[in-house]
């Protein structure tokens, strides 16, 4: 397939309403569209279309038992597609648009794929002024997962995009980078109107339990899931962001960590905050350096964590060593990540 790709900087240029309204009739018409959000970007289709959401597992290599987010315009938009409650709108009302993911009962509105057969779907309503324009001009509510191949770190920059899709869907919308750089936080509301946290991100724990104080953490957003155990969010079974090389998490005070690494004797890569460079840089190679921002900076550390980890992927190392990142803030959604990306891989010294 060959995919168009075109770079939006203001959606007010006249060459970006021109992109929007292409992309937008791509969508319509049961094709892919990736596209910027502030979190990651998306893959996006259709999320009413049987097809079109078949299409989105296909390119990504998805399996179609883990579903799909769908995007739209405004909060209220939720009424076409799935049964709102009290809870949804207190949430809206503080989170949206933005980084926040809501669980609810799905209508039949939303394609069965698209929901993996559940009864239930997830709705998040993006802050991006692009992606809030191609929804807006679709009519749809946008299917969207993050537009990396599966098991992939998510794309946070036009480049990772083209990595990974180019050829497989229909238009690129290169937006610049992701504000965020890690994925919308997920909470399912429960019957009672309690809240369970399936996937930490942007909106942190901190700030949900202000708004509802009755929230628990899904098991699986800290530790690995035992052997046959059910999983409340289907992603959460699946290998992800994974770089090549196998990453070590290290659970051990800074010089520690230091001193373990400057006597690792195969091809390591070691990822460190920005204040450690210099010395890391005196035991190893420049090129197996890499920096994941300053150590009390956990907004600058969650924006560049993907690209590191795909970055890491260009060195062809025999193992990669990483700190281990505090579960405060959107610390919570680093460590959830991390602890993943290193398949639960940790060195505690
Ligand atoms: O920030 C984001 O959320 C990005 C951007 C593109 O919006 N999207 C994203 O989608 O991260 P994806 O598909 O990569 O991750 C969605 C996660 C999956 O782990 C999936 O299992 C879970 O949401 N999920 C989707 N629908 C669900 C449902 N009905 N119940 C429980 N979990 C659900
Ligand atoms: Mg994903």
């Amino acid at each position: 397939m060959q995919t168009k790709t075109v770079k939006i900087c203001d959606i007010r240029d006249s060459d970006a309403v021109a992109s929007l309204k292409e992309a937008a009739e791509i969508i319509k018409n049961g094709g892919l569209v990736v596209f910027p959000t502030e979190t990651v970007y998306g893959l996006g289709a259709d999320g009413t279309s049987p097809n079109a959401a078949k299409s989105i597992y296909a390119a990504k290599g998805r399996p179609s038992d883990n579903p799909l987010i769908i995007h739209i315009a405004s909060p209220e938009d939720a009424e076409k597609y799935t049964f709102t409650n009290e809870m949804y709108y207190k949430l809206a009302a503080s989170f949206m648009p933005g980084p926040l993911t809501v669980v609810l009962k799905a209508k039949s509105s939303v394609a069965l794929e698209t929901r993996a057969g559940l009864d239930t779907v997830a709705v998040r309503c993006p802050v991006n002024s692009v992606a809030h324009e191609l929804i807006r001009l679709s009519g749809v509510p946008i299917a969207a997962p993050s537009a990396n191949l599966s098991g992939s770190p998510s794309p946070t920059c036009a480049s990772h995009v083209i990595s990974d899709m180019n050829g497989r869907v229909d238009m690129i919308i290169d937006g610049g980078e992701s504000e965020i750089g890690l994925e919308s936080t997920i909470v399912k509301i429960e019957d009672d109107g309690a809240l369970t946290l399936l996937r930490p991100g942007g909106i942190t724990v901190e700030e949900l339990k202000d708004i509802c104080p009755n929230i628990k953490i899904a098991d699986a957003v800290l530790a690995a899931l035992k052997e046959g155990e059910a999983v409340l969010s289907p992603g959460m079974k699946y290998k992800h962001y994974a770089p090549t090389a196998p990453m070590y998490l290290i659970d051990a005070a800074d010089d520690k960590r230091f001193e373990y690494v400057k006597n690792e004797r195969k091809n390591a890569a070691a990822i460190c905050f920005l204040d450690e460079m210099e010395k890391y840089s005196e035991i190893l190679p420049k090129e197996s350096v890499f920096c994941i921002g300053e150590r009390n900076d956990l907004k600058s550390q969650a924006h560049l964590l993907f690209s590191v980890l795909r970055n890491t992927d260009r060195g062809h190392f025999d193992l990669i060593y990483a700190p281990m990142p505090i579960k405060e803030g959107i610390g919570l959604a680093l460590y959830n990540r991390m602890i993943r990306a290193a398949a639960h891989r940790i060195i505690k010294l």
